[in-house]
């Protein structure tokens, strides 16, 4: 299956009342271990790039290139899109052209009226193009390739400006951050979440920082319009244990030579166990 836009897959999550997962992708091993559970477990997924990512990968290109073909060798027929994190303008325009299906433009830095503008004239080339676009409104915290924002709650007003504009999904700061939550976290901010959801109608909402927000409170957003949820750190964390420990048991070392595939794999494995369970929370198995 080619790649798809995120549009239909989740309009569809909304009526369900699920979410699909974005899972960032840093290299081969976590695009392949994520495709293959979203095969598994029939579940539509969204693979999001962020700019620091696709330059580590030598670029987005190359990103482009290596999922499609990903798609193709792996008989993947699940509905998979492609699709930048966070981007910049300029990074926006050079998915586009690298053959992204879905991008994200974050403006929640610039005054909203810039944003505004911004957006705007990207809905009407994504339009065009068939491709699918999120916006945020209301930086969320934490610090995520050198950006960093403090968790804010965003402007239900504001939201509104930005939904009306055409854009596919809406990701409004509601206190979520991006790594691990500090012990203090008041938690999400629900009241933020319905009074946006109240501006923006039928827009499938996005939440972002999806690594350690508890069930309970995963659940009750997706019951309040939250559609999409991203998730990148617990990814990293458990790809961190699961090498750690291969190497701390010597088990590199094992053998004739050195095998970066074998180095590799127990990482690639809990990548697809992290990917499994986000999919249980979510909602989204058998919704392909
Ligand atoms: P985490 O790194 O907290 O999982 O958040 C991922 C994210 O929101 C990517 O945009």
């Amino acid at each position: 299956m080619a790649l798809v836009s995120a549009k239909e897959m989740l309009e569809k999550a909304r009526d369900g009342k699920y979410a699909v997962g974005q899972f960032n992708i840093n290299n081969l091993e976590w695009t392949k271990s994520i495709l293959q559970t979203a095969e598994e477990l029939k579940s539509p997924v969204i693979l999001g790039v962020s700019e620091g990512a696709g330059k580590y990968m030598t670029g987005f290109k190359t990103v482009a290139a290596m999922v499609k073909a990903m798609i193709e060798c792996l008989n993947i027929t699940v509905p998979v899109a492609l699709h930048l994190d966070h981007g910049t303008y300029e990074g926006c325009y050079k998915c586009i052209e690298a053959g992204f299906s879905s991008i994200m433009f974050d403006g929640s830095h610039f005054p909203i009226d810039e944003n505004v503008a911004k957006t705007k004239e990207l809905v009407a080339v994504c339009k065009k193009l068939g491709l699918s676009l999120e916006a945020e409104v209301g930086a969320i915290g934490g610090e995520e390739d050198g950006v960093i924002g403090k968790g804010e709650c965003a402007d239900p007003e504001e939201c509104k400006k930005i939904a009306d504009l055409g854009v596919t999904m809406l990701a409004a700061g509601i206190g979520n951050i991006h790594g691990k939550y500090p012990a203090d976290w008041p938690g999400l901010s629900f009241e933020t979440l319905a009074a946006v959801k109240a501006k923006v109608g039928n827009m499938p909402l996005v939440l972002h920082g999806g690594t350690g927000i508890p069930t309970d409170m995963i659940k009750k957003a997706i019951s309040l319009g939250v559609a999409k949820i991203n998730v990148n750190t617990e990814c990293q964390l458990s790809f961190q244990a699961a090498t750690r420990k291969y190497i701390e048991e010597g088990k590199d070392l094992q053998g004739k030579g050195f095998d970066p595939r074998k180095l590799l794999a127990p990482g690639a494995q809990a990548i697809k166990d992290t990917v499994k369970e986000k999919m249980e929370i979510f909602g989204s198995i058998g919704k392909a």
